[in-house]
């Protein structure tokens, strides 16, 4: 791992404000004949004739006259680069920096090796990846090599090196951008090799590897190294531990391809920021075990304006990318104006909508807001995507409102590097939910995401700032730790859980937590194992629920999967009614004697003592509100605003009041009506005297938010 500059990315927003733009693909333009665009003119420049010249000037003008002050190039130029093996075709590209540099636009360069050229694969075959039903595919679309392939590595880097050697003096280049969103997968023999590889690494003798994958059952011991192949397709259920070391391995091995990318990068250039595109919650990269190795992190997201869970599970991935790196801007690299074309039904997005999704990139810590992309494309998969700039040209809804959102971004200016205090984490991690997702457990129907999101609604539904923290890690500093499922915990995890309790901290576990080791091996005993002592109450038997789920005491119900538990030291807050478990604990709580508690993490008050619940259920949302919510009350949190809750009580999911505090600025985001809808304003108690950075309007009180609309709130006097 390289040595961080900390300030490579915050020297980039000294000086550019709040980053803002999107892919930006010239080469698209490259072949046009002038004749095809009647309606250009809007660039300041003759008419050369070349069509290129002409989009690409009306482009770096167009840019201008929006607020766009960064743009991402090059992500998909590889084949444009080097048409044909050993050949560089560089000057393109020059001409478009120089254009963009002329304006004011700065450039996040791509390295190109997310989709390699034709030649290489018809090449070298071997540069293709190969899926789980050793089917090899073929160039055609994006994302065909293999990662594991040495071919295609060495491929990769030789037109890094010659791109950086280039360029990387050119003023316009501001930021690098290796690949785009990793995530490929080769089960072919070079991947194989290399698993191996990996798991001599991880245990050191096939004798150890034979005891964490528990190869005794099913007769699958391994005499050697030789004999392991990736789960390709089986006659039946992979081994889970085989199954966990290769999806380890496989964020592994793309971290190892953005690496080397990064170190050519630095042999150059190590001034200026490098990132990758990260995808929120997806699957396939621990983006924990990437995050020291980016400048910066960022995101690719983008909400399905049909989903009204939409703003509350996009604050939650927001969160998430200003957790990985400890609080640290980040990036929003990618999301789309309006809509995407690769749902099998694409609604659009009001201007509004897209200005409120940016704005709470900005209010949870995104110091850039980029889309894919500036110009549609007219040919290609993706002709009909949104962009900055529809087809239809500049006069139009969608670029109106891109215009209006450069022209806040540079209001908001004042916000860079402001940080979002939290005092609540929830913890997250990929190989326990890789180990959750496997088949041949109790229930497929137990979503450590689905139910991560559940959690994280709530507080957002009242304003309470929210870490995602990675396990393991210590947790002071946080006055409540929710663990909505982590199937797999390791015991650092649960000394850092006790801990939180021991110091008067709140503790939330959820159900079928703690259930295996790292090598996902069942923790025999009552369980939770680990954690059973700290919340009270130890289980037997974990029971998967009728579909319809089953009745609770006080009128609750649960669904999913219940748990017979037993409470040892812990008050019964509630029970299950009927059923398979009836009058087993469902919801307890353990509150720790305040006698010798230290002070609370956070808030320095003398505490009455931790609190440890569980829920030894999937609770419906009544429930499981309030038990969050008497976790969070106990230790003292609350949200940013007051009364929100109240006011977000009254409200349809969706179109809630969201708030947030980045820095000094209290963002206030009215998600009602933003589709154009018929919405509710929002009248918001803000005790105090504030100034709107968006309209420079004076508040004092209580302000009312506008449907759709958003304020940004400043103290008088600060
Ligand atoms: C992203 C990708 C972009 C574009 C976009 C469309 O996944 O990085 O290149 O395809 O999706 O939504």
């Amino acid at each position: 791992m390289e040595e961080r500059v900390p300030d490579r990315f915050t020297a980039l927003t000294a000086d550019l404000g709040l980053c803002y733009g999107g892919d930006y693909n010239p080469e698209q333009w490259d072949t046009v004949r002038r004749a095809d665009f009647p309606d250009l003119g809007a660039a300041d420049g003759p008419d050369t004739g070349r069509g290129s010249a002409t989009v690409w000037k009306e482009d770096a003008f167009l840019m201008r006259e929006a607020g766009v002050n960064l743009v991402t190039v090059g992500v998909f130029s590889w084949a444009r680069y080097e048409p044909s093996p050993g050949i560089r075709d560089f000057d393109w590209l020059e001409e478009v920096l120089d254009l963009l540099h002329e304006h004011g636009v700065a450039v996040d360069l791509a390295t190109p090796t997310a989709s390699p050229p034709a030649w290489l694969g018809r090449e070298f075959p071997e540069t293709l990846p190969v899926d789980a039903d050793g089917v090899r595919l073929v160039a055609g679309s994006r994302n065909h090599f293999s990662p594991a392939s040495q071919v295609y590595r060495d491929h990769a880097l030789d037109i890094t090196r010659d791109l950086v050697e280039r360029f990387g003096e050119h003023p316009a280049v501001r930021m690098w951008h290796v690949g785009n969103e990793f995530g490929q997968v080769c089960h072919g023999e070079e991947s194989a090799e290399r698993f191996r590889g990996w798991l001599r690494a991880r245990y050191g003798s096939i004798g150890a590897l034979n005891d964490a994958w528990g190869t005794a059952v099913w007769s699958q011991h391994y005499d050697d190294f030789a004999e392991i192949v990736p789960p390709r397709r089986m006659p039946y259920h992979v081994n889970p531990a085989q199954h966990l070391d290769w999806r380890r391995y496989g964020s592994d091995l793309l971290r190892d391809l953005y690496r080397e990318q990064l170190a050519v990068i630095r042999e150059y250039d190590d001034a200026r920021p490098v990132t990758t595109n990260f995808m929120g919650f997806f699957p396939l990269v621990d983006a924990w075990s990437w995050a020291a190795d980016l400048d910066v992190v960022a995101d690719d997201t983008y909400p399905d304006p049909a989903d009204p869970h939409a703003p509350a599970d996009t604050a939650l991935v927001r969160d998430l990318m200003r957790s990985l790196r400890g609080g640290e801007p980040w990036f929003l690299m990618e999301s789309a104006t309006s809509a995407v074309s690769w749902r099998p039904h694409n609604l659009p997005k009001s201007p509004e909508r897209s200005r409120l999704e940016s704005l709470q990139a900005v209010a949870r810590g995104a110091d850039g807001v980029c889309f894919f992309q500036w110009r549609a494309s007219r040919a290609g998969a993706e002709r009909f995507h949104s962009a900055m700039l529809p087809h239809a040209g500049p006069e139009t809804m969608v670029h109106q409102g891109v215009r209006r959102l450069g022209a806040d971004l540079a209001r908001l200016r004042p916000v860079a590097g402001g940080r979002v205090p939290a005092r609540v984490a929830m913890l997250w991690d990929w190989p326990s939910w890789w180990a959750a997702t496997e088949p041949a457990l109790p229930t497929g129907r137990l979503d450590p995401l689905d139910q991560l999101r559940r959690w994280y609604r709530v507080l957002w539904r009242d304003g309470v700032a929210v870490d995602l923290v990675r396990p393991g890690t210590w947790l002071d500093g946080y006055d409540v730790v929710l663990v909505p499922n982590l199937f797999l915990m390791e015991p650092t995890t649960a000394d850092r859980l006790r801990d939180v309790v021991a110091r008067g901290g709140s503790l939330v576990v959820g159900p079928f937590t703690g259930v295996v080791d790292g090598d996902a091996q069942v923790r025999t005993g009552r369980f939770p194992a680990l954690l059973s002592g700290v919340l009270g109450v130890s289980g037997e038997e974990w029971a998967p629920l009728p579909d319809d789920g089953v009745r609770l005491s006080g009128g609750h119900r649960a669904e999913i999967l219940g748990e017979r538990l037993r409470a040892d030291d812990a008050d019964v807050l509630v029970s299950f009614a009927e059923g398979h478990l009836a009058g087993s604990p469902a919801v307890t709580r353990r509150v720790v004697d305040a006698a010798g508690a230290a002070p609370a993490p956070g808030n320095g008050r003398t505490p009455g003592g931790g609190t440890a619940s569980y829920l030894g259920c999937v609770p419906d949302d009544a429930l499981l509100a309030t038990v969050l919510r008497d976790a969070v009350g106990r230790a003292g949190v609350g949200g940013v605003v007051p009364e929100l809750r109240e006011l977000n009580a009254t409200r349809r999911t969706g179109t809630e009041v969201e708030a947030v505090q980045r820095g000094d600025a209290l963002f206030l985001l009215n998600h009602s009506g933003a589709d154009g809808a018929p919405g509710e304003p929002a009248h918001v108690v803000v005790p105090g005297s504030w100034t709107d950075l968006l309209t420079g309007e004076s508040v004092t009180g209580e302000v009312t938010v506008a449907p759709g609309g958003a304020v940004v709130l400043v103290e008088k006097g600060r």
